[in-house]
């Protein structure tokens, strides 16, 4: 819209009612337009032009560095974190990831009810991309048995040792959780029913991830976060990141942000392995 000049005025009014939708009513999505010096300067141009002083920009590392564009061509512009992967390097939370692990959580619960009487095992695919945070939230949540995520790479003999293991325990269905980076879950699941005789199988959960209604924590994040990008631009701030670290909302420098590297956390790891056998 901004390159193109597609702008229309909104107010409060506006946007009633948007905080129980998922999606965007804006309609934005990846523009490759932005990448280029020419789209920037476009955009640029035209916020000037119609007394457009600031933008708040919701995305990743992608939007970011658009906003970092911007800010360099004149525009005071902030970008929040929003993506159900929670893979954002300079932030502990990102807009979406809790709703994302909601959806999966509920749909995993209904599976269950089904694996349970069938005694099968159900591998279940999340999303994350190449990260498996959004996998690690749900298997604690699910308490599955295993969580397969492409930071750790493991043995399939790992997991069905577990299986085998709780059967002994009396345990008669399973829960694996894959994250989506981690490869081919129907060959894993293959491999689970050939090496323990058990029926499995395989759900990709899929896009409903990142639709639906936010959670409260979802719908609470986003307002304090996009209440402190207006506050940090009528302070005149620019070329920032809004973070939650450490349980508070700050900010950091786009260039900052984009320079750091986020690890799994080592002990929410931990809890997903012992949690369930
Ligand atoms: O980054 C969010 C995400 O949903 C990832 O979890 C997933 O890998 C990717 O986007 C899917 O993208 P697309 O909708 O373009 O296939």
């Amino acid at each position: 819209g901004i390159i193109t000049n597609d702008i229309v005025e909104l107010n409060a009014r506006s946007v009633n009612g948007i905080t129980s939708r998922g999606g965007t009513m804006l309609y934005t999505a990846r523009c490759l337009e932005f990448k280029e010096p020419e789209g920037v300067k476009r955009a640029a141009d035209n916020c000037k032009y119609l007394g457009i002083d600031g933008i708040v920009a919701i995305g990743g590392d992608g939007t970011f560095r658009g906003c970092r564009d911007l800010s360099n061509a004149g525009i005071n512009t902030v970008g929040i974190p929003g993506t159900i992967d929670n893979d954002i390097a300079c932030t502990h939370y990102s807009i979406g990831f809790d709703t994302a692990c909601n959806t999966a959580i509920e749909a995993i619960d209904k599976l269950s009810d089904t694996m349970q009487s069938h005694e099968r095992v159900s591998v279940v695919e999340v999303m994350g991309r190449n990260a498996g945070h959004l996998a690690i939230y749900v298997s604690i949540s699910v308490g599955a048995t295993a969580v397969l995520i492409p930071e750790k790479p493991s043995k399939i003999e790992e997991v069905t040792e577990k299986i085998r293991e709780g059967r002994i325990h009396g345990k008669n269905h399973f829960i694996i959780i894959v994250a989506e980076g981690v490869g081919n879950t129907t060959e894993i699941a293959q491999q689970i029913k050939d090496q323990t005789g058990m029926e499995t199988r395989v759900t990709i959960i899929g896009h409903v991830q990142r639709g639906g209604s936010p959670s409260a924590r979802d719908r609470v994040m986003a307002s304090r976060m996009g209440h402190y990008a207006v506050e940090s631009l009528i302070k005149g701030k620019s070329n920032i990141v809004v973070c939650y670290r450490n349980s508070q909302i700050c900010d950091l420098s786009i260039d900052d942000g984009l320079k750091m590297h986020k690890e799994i956390d080592p002990y929410m790891y931990e809890v997903s392995q012992d949690i369930s056998i």
